[in-house]
């Protein structure tokens, strides 16, 4: 069976993605200093209780456990966040990144999928985005992932390390079978503090913007299911080991598909019985109007989406949240 390291394995799109490595015959190792992730989420192979910053414990991971390929999540993801503190962000994406790939050349470990982001597009100027589209982020966290994604298609170039960037656009639901789902302290995502304005276990839904110009003023995102996610790392992950990807690929992943917050408070209120209470919020800096994502996925790596219906990605988080979780306020 061939091992992955997965850096954030515990995480939220870590730990979905380790459920599909193993459902697809891979042994994920999770490296995850659980600053973000839970224990309780690696439930598919061992958890290295490690840190990205220490490159003696990245070092010893890869001795110790000799993978064939890395998936690597581990990083800080919030946006806001990274605009008052951009220099954690910076420690943490890519100081920690370039610690990782040390590892692997000194190993000899030359495959790696690394989660990117719409973020580095920064405004879009032509839409639905294509992998094309200029790159110029208007946050730190954005930078950060432009950095590396930079960082890869040079060390494919020197090191012959062989590298998929898969660029989320938003993530949204939980793991159809109930056993993982989205646990983010603070949460930011729009969807799960939907849910929990809308069963009062949250506070009122905060509109941030309702005067963009799209259809009902406010922002459009495009909403990829969490098991969709999961999917395409495993396929890239083929696509690497089986060589078909000989340098550096980056990839959109999205359904093509955009929903407005209004849009989605619609669906929530339909999926839960309930109204979301909600409060219209001036806008938040850099926040464009619309990201919606073409992809190169299909004819790339053989993805593409199953679960684009909005209702069925709000009610697999719904599920979660009924059962297993209340977000924090
Ligand atoms: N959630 C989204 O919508 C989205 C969109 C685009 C990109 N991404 C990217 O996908 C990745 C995963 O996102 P997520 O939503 O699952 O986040 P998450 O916070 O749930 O997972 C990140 C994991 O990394 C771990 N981690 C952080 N720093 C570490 C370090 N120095 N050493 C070891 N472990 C560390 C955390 O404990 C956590 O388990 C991130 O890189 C994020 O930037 C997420």
């Amino acid at each position: 069976m061939r091992r992955i390291l997965v850096t954030g394995g515990a995480g939220y799109i870590g730990s979905h993605t380790c459920s599909a490595l193993a459902r697809a015959n891979f042994e994920p190792l999770t490296f995850d200093n659980l600053s973000t992730g839970h224990r309780w989420a690696v439930k598919w192979g061992p958890l290295i209780e490690s840190d990205l910053r220490d490159p003696r414990a990245i070092r010893s991971a890869f001795e110790t456990y000799a993978p064939d390929g890395v998936i690597h999540f581990a990083g800080s993801a919030y946006v806001g966040e990274s605009m008052m503190q951009p220099r954690g962000y910076f420690r943490n994406n890519v100081e920690s990144t370039l610690n990782l790939l040390d590892a692997m050349l000194d190993c000899g470990v030359d495959r790696i999928v690394f989660s990117s982001s719409c973020a580095t597009y920064g405004l879009p100027k032509v839409l639905p985005i294509q992998e094309s589209h200029p790159q110029h982020p208007i946050n730190p966290y954005g930078e950060s992932k432009l950095f590396i994604e930079r960082a890869l298609w040079w060390y494919s170039q020197a090191y012959r390390l062989r590298s998929v960037a898969l660029r989320y656009f938003n993530a949204a639901g939980a793991d159809p079978d109930g056993e993982l789902g989205e646990a983010h302290e603070p949460e930011t995502h729009l969807i799960p503090l939907a849910i929990a304005a809308a069963l009062r276990s949250g506070p009122p839904l905060r509109i941030c913007g309702t005067d963009y110009s799209t259809p009902d003023g406010t922002c459009v995102r495009d909403y990829i299911h969490v098991s969709d996610l999961a999917a395409a790392h495993v396929a890239s992950l083929r696509a690497l080991l089986n060589g078909h990807i000989a340098d550096f690929t980056a990839l959109n992943l999205g359904t093509g598909i955009g929903h407005s917050v209004l849009d989605v408070l619609r669906c929530v209120a339909e999926v839960t019985g309930q109204p979301v209470p909600n409060q219209a919020c001036p806008r938040r800096p850099g926040d464009p109007p619309v990201l919606v994502a073409d992809s190169l996925a299909q004819s790339v790596i053989g993805w593409s989406p199953a679960h684009c219906a909005l209702p069925d990605i709000v009610r697999s988080a719904y599920l979660w949240h009924q059962e297993h979780y209340e977000v924090p306020f």
